[in-house]
């Protein structure tokens, strides 16, 4: 039955929705198969070690790894948004030629390799950290062979161990091993219609071994050697050698599918589960609004305008006392509308990306793509940060127009910047290859004062020419004392309780993209991200709307700060969520990469917060101006 259910599932998210499977259907116009002829040769590619229990990649080429360099050293080109997610690609000494068997421990490089004793000590550490070697042969992953436990069905899984810590007993320390072997296996798709046979690479496998310098010597590597052969002792120099073999497997896979073993997911009712529980927060939420603000505001509106009409000494009740303070520009108008620009910015740059993700631009296949499109956006749309948030400084009667659009265009990402620049210390220091280099920082710089920041001008431009957004009500002089408010409805109260709702709608997507990022796992359910999104955006204006009606209710008119507080405080809880994530999920075990996990955390949570305050904000400025628009007031 579970299996049944399982694939049922993951057909249906497939099928039905039919915005996720576009994901898999497309690919970048750029990203075109590659026909080899037999005996070409195909490339493999080496990326960065990884490790899920540090956060600190470590480059192949690395000098204390002792890896087996190409006679021809490149390395490949990459877009901005790989090179900040620590991707180094290089080329790599293996020689696969298409169909051409390998089966004889072919060594890789020309001598034997001596390891000192210290660089013995730090490769063992690094075997018992887990790391993972992540290469990639014609742009495919390389994986390993995998098996669901419960559905028995094979998987692949990205990358493989550097080597083997494992011991049956579990009284005893095991002993490190590294893996010098590989078995690759390599399916390849024949192009039966060209005149002479083409060859698409379509699955990469490899079966790491650990095997003795002997066995290498007599050709017995593999499956036939005796399991763990190599460990590098730490108190001599160690010489060893790199061997490889090579099977050219025939496979039915067609290029255009042959992702979809790698994209596999273990549970993919997860995301239905996800959805359908941000679904019913949403219908919960829109209930509520639907029955308090449609009855109750429809009926206080009816009350105000039909007494006003008898005679004039009725007495006011209710949100409508409030009419000449409720546009009373805010205290700190300049942060607020700083902000605001800045959360406009977010909404669209997140947007308009899932929607390219979701019509399968960002294929997984070109690596980076995501975070270089996101860049890429978010760049441009700092002019959009510059309109809105002129205009609404504008609004709310601002002076300072000049500090206005520097600050927009610097704030927030300068405070950005500052924690990345001082993350990066921390990675220079272990010596992890994800260390932005300079290079990349001086561009970083330039893409921000050369393009975001005369951007950011020129959207304030038109926003400060445009006429100022009229308020429907007019503001006396002299403010209105609000009466003592309950408890529940006090400031900060009120935005931690408002918060947990949209918090409530996306946490479990959110535990996907985390295991995402930290385990390196591929994302590709765009469509899902996508409703999540949406589904995001209108909990949070719900729910700043209904926290805005409850305290214009009770005569309290402070409702700017309050609405962007109340839905930003989600983010406060994403950051909550990242510390039971830190310590329910993650192993992390040295300091430096507790320090990047929580930095990469805290601005995680910030720009949401900016983002989701930015939503709540506009939806009440909606609001407001919408019911007191209503009304008449003299
Ligand atoms: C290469 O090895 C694989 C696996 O053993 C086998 O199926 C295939 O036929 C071999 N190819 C050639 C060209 O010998």
């Amino acid at each position: 039955m579970a299996p049944v259910f399982t694939s049922l599932c993951r057909k249906g998210s497939l099928a039905l929705l039919a915005l996720a499977s576009v994901a898999n259907a497309f690919y970048l116009p750029g990203v075109a198969p590659r026909d080899y002829a037999k005996d070409a040769q195909v490339d493999l590619n080496v990326n960065v070690l990884t490790s899920d229990e540090t956060l600190l990649p470590f480059d192949y080429y690395y000098e204390r790894f002792h890896h087996v360099k190409p006679k021809h050293e490149e390395n490949k080109r990459e877009s901005l948004g790989s090179i900040l997610f620590g991707d180094r690609l290089h080329n790599s000494a293996f020689e696969l030629k298409m169909l051409h068997n390998v089966t004889n421990c072919q060594r890789l490089g020309d001598s034997v390799i001596t390891i000192n004793s210290e660089d013995s000590l730090f490769i063992n550490d690094r075997i018992k950290e887990h790391y993972q070697q992540n290469w990639f042969v014609d742009g495919l992953p390389v994986a390993q062979l995998m098996e669901n436990a419960q559905t028995a069905e094979k998987f692949y899984s990205i990358g493989f161990q550097l080597g083997q810590y494992e011991t049956e007993d579990p009284n005893s320390q095991p002993t490190p091993y590294l893996n010098n072997h590989y078995d690759f296996h390599i399916s390849y798709h024949t192009n039966a219609n060209a005149a002479e046979p083409l060859y698409r690479v379509v699955g990469v496998i490899v079966w790491p071994y650990s095997v003795s310098k002997k066995e290498q010597d007599d050709r017995r590597c593999g499956p036939d050697s005796k399991p763990q052969g190599l460990h590098l002792k730490e108190d001599t120099t160690n010489e060893i050698q790199y061997t490889y073999n090579v099977y050219w497997i025939p496979s039915d896979v067609s290029w255009g599918t042959r992702w979809d073993h790698y994209l596999y997911t273990q549970d993919p009712q997860i995301h239905w589960f996800s959805i359908i529980n941000s679904i019913v927060i949403v219908l919960m939420l829109s209930g509520m609004i639907g029955m308090i603000l449609l009855r109750a505001l429809h009926k206080d509106i009816a009350r105000y305008n039909t007494f006003g009409d008898e005679d004039g000494s009725q007495e006011d009740f209710g949100w409508k006392l409030v009419h000449a303070d409720v546009f009373r520009p805010p205290t700190h108008r300049m942060l607020l509308s700083v902000l605001l620009g800045n959360g406009a910015q977010l909404f669209c740059m997140t947007g308009i990306t899932l929607v390219f993700a979701v019509l399968g631009f960002l294929s997984p296949s070109s690596r980076g793509s995501l975070t270089t499109v996101a860049l890429i956006f978010y760049v441009c749309f700092a002019s959009i940060a510059g309109h809105v948030s002129a205009r609404t400084y504008k609004m709310l009667q601002g002076e300072f127009w000049r500090r206005n659009v520097f600050m927009t265009a610097t704030l927030v990402p300068g405070i950005v910047f500052l924690i990345f620049t001082f993350l990066n210390f921390f990675l220079i220091g272990a010596h992890s290859s994800a260390a932005v280099p300079f290079s990349t920082m001086l561009a970083l710089i330039a893409l921000w004062f050369l393009v975001s920041l005369p951007a950011c001008m020129f959207g304030a431009y038109f926003g400060f020419r445009a006429p100022a957004i009229s308020n429907p009500v007019k503001t006396n002089q002299i403010p209105r004392q609000i009466p003592p408010q309950p408890l529940y409805l006090n400031k900060w109260i009120a935005s931690l309780i408002g918060g947990i709702l949209p918090f409530g709608a996306i946490f479990i997507e959110l535990w996907l993209i985390m295991n995402s990022i930290w385990f390196g796992r591929v994302y590709y359910v765009f469509g899902f991200l996508f409703l999540v999104f949406a589904i995001l955006v209108v909990t949070c204006s719900e729910v700043a709307v209904l926290m805005c009606y409850f305290h214009l209710c009770s005569e309290d008119y402070y409702w700017a700060w309050r609405s962007f507080l109340t839905a930003g405080a989600s983010g406060f809880y994403v950051f909550l969520y990242s510390i039971i994530y830190y310590t329910r999920n993650l192993a992390l075990d040295n300091f430096p990469s507790t320090v990047l996990y929580f930095g990469w955390s805290l601005v995680m949570s910030i720009l949401f917060s900016i983002l989701t305050g930015a939503v709540g904000y506009f939806s009440t400025l909606y609001f407001v101006r919408k019911i007191f628009a209503s009304i008449k007031v003299d």
